[in-house]
């Protein structure tokens, strides 16, 4: 390897080192993360690759109380229902690791709920629908970013998806054109929270060298 490889490769092995820590946390201490943090992380996520460049994202930053109750109490009404009619019992093995139940109490707990909206399609100046490109991938991947970033700065997250989501456009006011991809709840993680014990993958189970 040459210099600028070797200085490349030890970036990467740094990055590693640092993103392998990212874990998911469903307990959230109450302090106040800057709106201006999360703005660049914003930024970021906005910049990701898109199809067509459409851009197809939006992030609501909840960060109002009074919103955040209305979160919890439609997104626990959703998950009462989840656990009692709809889970499969392999879903529900899948879950039992993970000690999650109907509860949501992270809904009101961290500073910030990052919801974000994938745009089916846009409109132009005329009113007239707009064609978005591999809409689902492109907020999957600037969600990914938006991740990797709130990671680095320092601050921990839980992806999550209540299902259905779709109450979040009534209490979020967003237009039909906008679908619920994901919430992140965002902030400091509650140091009493024990994250489950998952094991990941080994590189040469995920990856294939042709
Ligand atoms: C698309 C997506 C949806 C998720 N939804 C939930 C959720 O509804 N509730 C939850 O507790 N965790 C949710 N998670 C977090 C996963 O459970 C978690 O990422 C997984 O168990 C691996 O753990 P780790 O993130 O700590 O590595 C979700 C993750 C993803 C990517």
């Amino acid at each position: 390897m040459n210099d600028k490889e070797l200085t490349m490769l030890r970036q990467a092995e740094s990055l590693r080192k640092l993103m392998i820590q990212r874990r998911s946390v469903r307990s959230f201490l109450p302090d106040p993360v800057p709106l201006e943090i999360l703005e660049h992380c914003i930024a970021i996520a906005g910049s990701a690759p898109s199809g067509a460049n459409m851009q197809p994202w939006t992030f609501v930053l909840v960060r109002d109380p009074k919103v955040k109750t209305e979160i919890r109490l439609r997104a626990e009404m959703a998950e009462r229902k989840f656990y009692a009619e709809k889970i499969t019992l392999e879903w529900r093995e899948r879950l039992k690791p993970l000690h999650t139940g109907p509860e949501k109490a992270f809904l009101e707990q961290a500073p910030w709920l990052i919801c974000v909206f994938e745009q089916r399609y846009g409109t132009d100046s005329s009113g007239k629908k707009v064609h978005h490109f591999y809409p689902a991938e492109s907020v999957g991947i600037s969600v990914g970013m938006l991740i990797s970033a709130l990671h680095q700065t320092g601050l921990s997250i839980l992806p999550y998806t209540p299902a259905p989501m779709d109450f979040l456009n009534e209490v979020l006011f967003r237009p039909k054109n906008e679908k619920p991809f994901i919430i992140l709840a965002v902030g400091y993680p509650d140091p009493d929270y024990k994250v489950p014990d998952l094991q990941r993958k080994s590189l040469s189970e995920i990856m294939v060298l042709v």
